[in-house]
């Protein structure tokens, strides 16, 4: 996944891309570009590694004014991230910029064309070759609108293409199948962005593009076509958050702060949905009571911790529903050749909207003609706007690759759905569905009362220090949680964890315990029929063997008491309502201990804050 910005308009176009940048730099941080349109000629600068490289370059050699221009940070895909390969990406005669996210998976084709034409390329992108090709175009007298229709009608795969001619500072011109673009509408200037981000503080006006499209933005208006020059229209909408939620509101991570918002964030994904009669509704449905009452199965399908998402899923859509549920990971649904027909309701669980392997997994789905319902948090992303129904989980932007409420939300999404088909199918009493929500509204309170404790859980993650490697335990909806606390440390503190089944662990995994290893248990709730005692059998066999136990149970279980070496409070819930409580303590603790490690927990090695390639 790469940061895109494009601009023109009346502000200096430099300016205004580099702020873009640095608002995108989340979304891949390999180097950093920028290409101006400046008096008959492109004037462009690009480095490796952070944004802050960029403009340590372009200070020792700045560039010249100009009201027209693209920017780039690149999460790497084809090529090394050093500076030949960074974006942009001129064509040979330096007439045209281009900057690109995604893949274009017919370039080698492309590229052995242009070589055989004696042009040299200098990258081993992807990118450049578009670039060459565009730039054929326009020396041929063309104008870049019908130039870019014409090179993206020959390109296979995912890109978002975003272009400027050095001898038209009139226009930027963009093209876009399977990877975010996003119009920023101004008065007297328009912006283009990868998302909302990039010009949030511009403009809270948004157009929504389609697939295949091409967009042309001048200073007076914006212009979209089909890759056929046909005329098309984009979806006008306006963004619900202002540049504040994209700041750090004090906080030192935008992960941290994330963290923080989660009570916000789980108040405003309950928010407007019951009617005044005081049932479920969800306005996003677009799938009808009917439909949804054929549906006789349901796979979940997601990524990473979404997938944990899902697994939680499972078990309140089957015990409120009654409908089976299979959770696949979205890189391998499509491969297994899955049982699917049209009373079959697919659910794409994805924060960012965008992941490559859930895209791709829906499509599939739809295919074979069943429901495709997503549960999104980017409005105007492909996932949603390709499947029938969508619930968003309204959690504001997520900025920290480590994904907290973007989880919690997913969780209230799913919740929600399982109810709401509840409500439908009518295997729940209203009283029954009244007070889960009921119960689902105190959540943001008790998230508050976990976060109260913070400062003996930044202690307990300082005392771990030099940790090699962590498990975690839980059983039933606790043992997707603990698998999500396991990747929390590993992609923040690039420490060994693994979550497991706590029943599972005599099975095998015991054999890794060894003396002074922590091992972080998720307790299910007292009164939860064998559960419990199950779990504590569990804790009493790790410590047998030394390990030291961080155990999270509720408020009044004095069972666990004698058996944990730390233990962590949580509030009293259902078991099925745990999750988004015991989730908490996990995310700080990994937060912390990462942070205490001085590793960037809001853009850690390796990761890009949503996968837009397969
Ligand atoms: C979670 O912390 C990671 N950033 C990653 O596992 C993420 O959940 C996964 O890539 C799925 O992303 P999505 O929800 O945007 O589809």
């Amino acid at each position: 996944m790469c940061g895109i910005v494009g601009y023109v308009g009346e502000k200096q176009a430099q300016d205004v891309v580099i702020e873009g940048l640095r608002r995108l730099e989340y979304r891949g941080y390999d180097s950093a570009g920028i290409a101006l349109v400046d008096d008959g000629a492109i004037a462009s600068q690009k480095r490796a590694g952070k944004l802050a490289n960029l403009e340590k370059a372009i200070a020792d050699a700045p560039l010249p004014p100009s009201t027209t221009g693209i920017g780039h940070t690149r999460w790497a895909t084809h090529g090394a991230p050093n500076d030949v390969n960074a974006h942009p990406h001129l064509g040979g005669a330096r007439r045209v910029a281009l900057v690109h996210n995604g893949i274009i998976e017919n370039f080698a084709e492309l590229r052995a064309r242009i070589e055989a034409d004696d042009h040299v390329l200098l990258s081993e992108t992807d990118t450049e070759v578009a670039a060459q090709l565009l730039e054929l175009q326009v020396e041929s007298g063309i104008d870049l609108t019908t130039a870019m229709q014409r090179v993206a009608g020959q390109l296979e795969g995912a890109f978002t293409l975003v272009a400027v001619d050095g001898h038209d500072p009139s226009r930027v011109v963009a093209a876009r199948r399977n990877s975010p673009l996003v119009v920023g509408l101004g008065d007297g200037e328009n912006f283009l962005g990868s998302d909302v981000a990039a010009f949030i503080e511009h403009t809270r006006d948004a157009l929504e593009l389609g697939q295949d499209q091409v967009v042309t933005i001048t200073r007076s208006g914006v212009e979209v076509t089909g890759f056929d020059g046909s005329p098309a229209e984009g979806r006008r909408y306006h963004v619900d958050w202002d540049l504040s939620a994209a700041e750090k509101d004090g906080h030192d991570w935008f992960m941290r702060k994330e963290i923080f918002e989660q009570p916000r964030a789980v108040a405003d994904s309950l928010l407007g949905r019951r009617s005044a009669e005081g049932l479920l509704r969800l306005d996003e449905m677009r799938l009808s009571d009917q439909e949804l009452r054929d549906i006789d199965k349901i796979i979940i399908i997601a990524c990473g911790t979404s997938f944990y998402a899902g697994m939680v899923a499972k078990y309140a859509i089957e015990h409120w529903t009654r409908i089976p549920v299979e959770v696949e990971l979205s890189s391998e649904f499509r491969y297994r050749d899955p049982i699917l027909d049209y009373s079959t309701l697919v659910v794409a669980i994805s924060q960012s909207g965008e992941t490559a392997d859930t895209l791709q997994a829906i499509r599939h789905a739809r295919l074979q003609r069943s429901k495709v319902l997503a549960i999104c948090n980017t409005n105007g992303s492909t996932i949603p706007r390709e499947s029938d129904a969508v619930i968003y989980m309204h959690a504001g932007p997520e900025i920290g690759v480590a994904s907290t409420k973007g989880f919690l939300t997913q969780l209230v999404a799913c919740y929600l759905l399982a109810l709401y088909l509840a409500q439908v199918k009518g295997t729940r009493f209203g009283d029954e569905i009244t007070e889960i929500i009921e119960q689902l509204e105190e959540i943001p309170a008790h998230i508050e009362s976990v976060l109260a404790g913070a400062d003996a859980i930044y202690e307990l993650a300082r005392s771990q220090l030099g940790a090699r490697s962590v498990l975690f335990l839980g059983r039933h909806a606790g043992y997707p949680v603990a698998l999500e606390g396991a990747l929390k440390l590993k992609e923040l503190a690039y420490i060994h964890a693994e979550g497991f089944a706590a029943g599972e662990l005599k099975h095998g995994p015991i054999a890794l315990v060894e003396d002074g290893m922590p091992v972080l248990c998720v307790v299910p709730p007292l009164g939860r029929d064998q559960l419990h005692d199950k779990m504590l059998s569990g804790i009493q066999e790790v410590r047998a063997r030394g390990a030291y136990t961080i155990c999270l149970a509720e408020e009044g279980d004095d069972r666990i008491a004698p058996l944990a070496d730390v233990l962590i409070r949580l509030p009293r819930v259902p078991v099925l309502l745990q999750p988004l409580l015991a989730v908490v303590p996990l995310q700080l603790f990994a937060c912390e201990l990462a942070t205490a490690m001085g590793h960037d927990v809001d853009q850690p090695r390796n990761l890009a804050k949503s996968v837009t390639v397969e």
